[in-house]
């Protein structure tokens, strides 16, 4: 709901639970004036106060205004002069201000969200407010990834901003979600002058906060380690997290949280942002010296640049704002209901996912006809329903030195043909899906041979490789033509159900400062048509395992490989600081082998499997040479996952444990344990899961206490047969045994049996 006071005007966006408001100081400054718990009613004269600082820009106000707003900022609590006179604080210091888009140049020296270079060399920029307009519906960033068909009716907030010296309009559009604490922003910076504009910084968002005490939180970590969660004291000077090599990135998830001290799992403020974009991104906070912050994402500035030639535009990626008052559990509760219900292409919303079984672990490059078939039949035998051909399959791939770029089937490896292999797993009634690398090509290719200059960097000096490959320059039209045929040609020559879209390699060189972000149009442009042409098929994004795992890719492709690390332990991490921003049925989740192929370790195919289950689940393993007893367990989980796959889909996700505690540090992980459950929304069911990596000596038990049950209630735990109250079991637990022996896990299914 938006809500505007003309006079003033303000503008109060009511979000969920979560108010956020804007107005504007003598008509002029554009002022953050709230965001937080939802208010009812807005007085304009209580959302900042005016003052100077010394050393400081000091602007006055012209009387009429100063009067009014002194006149109103008494009457509503402000205090007069000593000498009993109105206050005379009608000068101000724009760096006091508490600001909504900040630029460069009118003496706030904190971080602008806006940074250009006019014709003459100037980064100088005021914006000016100059109107306002109220649009029905949800328009997004032209080329960018947004929302899609809402299930319910949205109102846009445009406030347009005007430097006319310069002769640049910049428009801000605000989405506020009706049911979910959550904001949507994004800008179009549009050039109206008689000559071109640099843009060299232009945040999706910027909100100022008063000084309270907080903490930053981000997910971060590398390959094989992704999104582990980090919290740190916020201290004076800039703070942010960015990813430069063209993706969001292993190292930095594009996601910053501003926690109250005191916020924990389940209690206390925090406000989240996370753009909807895969690119290089910034997200920073900034505390200035007087211990206000200053909370801003959007495209990494560093290395980035756009040329706007007069009458052009330039749109910004959207920010995703997260609002909760029930710490970073509150903030899932709303990013996993927007992923599920506004982000997904609706087509994958209500549908449930299949138990895949891949190559890749099974067999590596080592795929063809006959080895394929007897891993799809094993794997149906465990209940797989779909056989995806991983890398290997192309026409000269023995091995990662070459081959990418020419999407031509094995002649050799599939004597028959694709089709022939495909209708032979497709008879045992299990699906088909393949991999493919269609952003890269290795220097043995036929594409390189043909197109040399397609490749990024292209500038006459050697390529620079990663893992022996090239990144293609998706931001020429052509090459983006090129591959929509290719990849059109193949999706259609065999009956595929489902895509795994790989990106193995960070950028290096980029030409100029505007090809990371052209890039990225050209791959939305590919990935929209694509998935519009062929809507049946499920595709699952991957770089390198969760390197690009984020809201932009998300909005085509429905779920993504969490990471290339495999082994239980690691990815009982993984999974868990990944679900602070998405729900589980975005997140591959496969069973591998023993001794794990990335660290060995050796974990039971229970610990495998249950890690795995209420995600997407699946199997990366050599299941011809796998024993008895672990496919009977195999089984019985695949059993388990089609029985509740709905609920794992739909339910609420909780984290059990509350590691937010901790100020945690990737390296000290050993004896981590984990727990998590899934609540159905009638709340009739919920599974827990609970791991523990090492065992503890002279282990003494523990209880685990559950939350999101329905209140005065009772649930039964469906194999012990045993009953336990609600209000017991989420304020006590339910309690765990002590045992010997590493890698434990346990589940147990609660299913409600009577209101009291
Ligand atoms: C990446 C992916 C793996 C696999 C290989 C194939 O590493 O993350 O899952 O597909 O590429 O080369």
């Amino acid at each position: 709901m938006i809500n505007i006071n003309k006079d003033g005007p303000v503008f109060h966006l009511q979000a969920g639970r979560s108010s956020y408001i804007i107005s504007i100081l003598e008509g002029r400054y554009l002022i953050h004036g709230y965001w937080g718990g939802r208010v009812e009613t807005v007085n304009p004269f209580q959302l900042f106060t005016l003052g100077t600082r010394p050393y400081s820009v000091t602007e006055s106000m012209d009387s009429e205004h100063s009067e009014n707003f002194n006149r109103h900022w008494i009457s509503n609590g402000g205090s007069l002069s000593d000498k009993g006179q109105l206050n005379p604080e009608s000068a101000f210091s724009p760096e006091r201000l508490p600001l909504e888009y900040p630029t460069a140049g009118i003496g706030d020296l904190r971080k602008a969200a806006l940074q250009i270079r006019n014709a003459a060399g100037s980064p100088s920029c005021f914006l000016e407010y100059r109107d306002y307009e109220l649009i029905e519906g949800f328009p997004g960033p032209s080329g960018l990834p947004y929302i899609s068909e809402p299930p319910e009716t949205c109102q846009t907030l445009r406030i347009g901003l005007v430097d006319q010296v310069i002769g640049l309009r910049v428009d801000l559009y605000y989405l506020p979600l009706p049911s979910l604490s959550i904001i949507l922003r994004w800008n179009r910076i549009q050039n109206n002058s008689e000559t071109a504009v640099d843009i060299n910084h232009a945040s999706s968002a910027s909100m100022d906060f008063p000084g309270d005490d907080m903490d930053m939180i981000t997910l971060n970590g590398s390959w094989g380690r992704e999104r582990n969660l980090h919290r740190r004291a916020i201290a004076p000077g800039i703070q942010s997290i960015e990813s430069r090599g063209g993706t969001s990135s292993h190292q930095h998830s594009p996601f910053i949280a501003l926690a109250s001290r005191d916020a924990t799992e389940t209690n206390g403020t925090v406000f989240a942002a996370s753009l909807i974009y895969s690119g290089n991104h910034r997200h920073l906070v900034e505390q200035d010296q007087y211990g206000s912050l200053r909370l801003q994402c959007g495209i990494n500035p560093n290395g980035f640049s756009i040329h706007l030639p007069p009458g052009e535009s330039f749109d910004t990626p959207a920010a995703v704002l997260a609002w909760s008052d029930s710490g970073l559990t509150g903030i899932s509760d709303n990013f996993h209901p927007f992923v599920r219900h506004y982000l997904l292409p609706a087509l994958w919303r209500d549908r449930d996912r299949p138990v895949i079984v891949n190559t890749w672990e099974a067999r590596y490059f080592d795929v063809n006809s006959q080895n394929i078939l007897e891993l799809a039949e094993q794997g149906k035998e465990i209940g797989g329903e779909v056989l995806v051909l991983d890398d290997g399959w192309f026409e000269n791939r023995k091995d990662d030195k070459r081959a990418l770029g020419d999407w031509v089937p094995d002649s050799v490896k599939f004597p028959g043909g694709l089709s022939d292999a495909v209708n032979k797993i497709r008879n045992l009634g299990m699906g088909f899906g393949i991999w493919v690398e269609p952003e890269m090509v290795n220097r043995d290719s036929e594409l390189f041979r043909r197109h040399p200059e397609w490749i990024l960097g292209s500038t006459g000096r050697k390529p620079v490789l990663a893992r022996n490959q090239i990144v293609l320059n998706l931001g020429k039209s052509e090459v983006v033509e090129h591959l929509l045929d290719v990849l059109s040609g193949l999706f259609s020559s065999t009956p595929i159900s489902y895509v795994k879209w790989d990106m193995n390699r960070y950028m290096a060189e980029t030409d100029e400062p505007e090809t990371p972000h052209r890039y990225m149009l050209g791959l939305y442009r590919l990935w929209s048509t694509l998935v519009s042409r062929f809507p049946h098929i499920l595709f699952e994004g991957c770089a390198g395992g969760g390197g690009r795992f984020d809201f932009g890719s998300l909005a085509y492709m429905p779920q993504f490989w969490t990471s290339d690390q495999t082994d239980a332990v690691e990815r009982q991490r993984i999974q868990f600081g990944t679900s602070v921003l998405f729900p589980p049925e975005t997140m591959g989740a496969h069973v591998s082998a023993v001794p794990n192929h990335q660290i060995g370790r050796i974990t039971s195919a229970e610990s495998r499997g249950l890690t795995a289950l209420c995600f997407n689940f699946g199997f990366e393993l050599d299941l011809t040479i796998e024993s008895e007893k672990d496919k009977a367990v195999y089984s019985r989980l695949s059993r388990l996952y089609k029985k509740y796959r709905t609920l794992f889909r739909t339910g609420r996700f909780l984290r059990l444990l509350p590691e937010l505690y901790h100020f945690n540090n990737s390296k000290s992980h050993q004896r981590d344990s984990h727990a998590w459950s899934i609540v159905s929304t009638d709340k009739n069911e919920s599974i827990v899961f609970y791991f523990q990596a090492m065992a503890n000596p002279n282990d003494d038990g523990r209880w685990l206490r559950i939350s999101g049950l329905e209140e005065h209630s009772s649930y039964m735990d469906v194999e012990k047969q045993t009953i336990h109250d609600s209000a017991f079991l989420m304020n006590r637990g339910l309690w765990i045994p002590p045992a010997a022996g590493d890698y434990r896990s346990v589940f147990w299914i609660l299913k409600k049996v009577e209101n009291k």
